[in-house]
């Protein structure tokens, strides 16, 4: 069963010379197939976002501009990574409780997801969650 030990920041590889960075996500970068791609923007810096986890969904989490922080959590323990440079990127594997906040102005989060949009894999209530983890 996966745990927070999963989730971890993983280095996008970049072309750097002197008209700016070139950041490349091949297939070797990420584990999985990307199904669907979707991005946040425009989110008021009070904002609360994730608050859910996914049964079978995994992602990949790359803070194209500006900053934010996300905790995960599998039911024993959580973390906090704060994601601030667009060529490091968060992988989150399924089974993975998951907040964003703090967001900076003009943050956009860009989502590469495993699968297409399904309601059914989402957990949104914790203590159900966390009933699933202990089992
Ligand atoms: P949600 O996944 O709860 O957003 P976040 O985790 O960023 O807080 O999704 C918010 C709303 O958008 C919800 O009504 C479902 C809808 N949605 C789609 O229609 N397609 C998608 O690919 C995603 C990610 C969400």
């Amino acid at each position: 069963m996966n745990t927070i030990d999963n989730v971890n920041l993983i280095e996008i590889p970049k072309v750097h010379d002197e008209r700016g960075i070139l950041a490349v996500i091949e297939k070797e970068v990420i584990p999985f197939d990307i199904k669907r791609v979707y991005y946040l923007y425009d989110i008021p810096s009070d904002a609360y976002r994730g608050g859910h986890a996914h049964k079978g969904l995994r992602q990949f989490l790359i803070p194209l501009s500006g900053s934010f922080d996300v905790i995960v959590k599998d039911g024993n323990d959580e973390k906090k990574i704060m994601l601030n440079k667009p060529n490091k990127g968060l992988l989150i594997v399924s089974g993975i409780w998951r907040e964003l906040e703090n967001f900076s102005s003009g943050a956009v989060c860009l989502v590469l997801a495993s699968d297409v949009y399904d309601e059914t894999d989402y957990i949104r209530d914790y203590e159900e969650f966390r009933l699933l983890k202990s089992r």
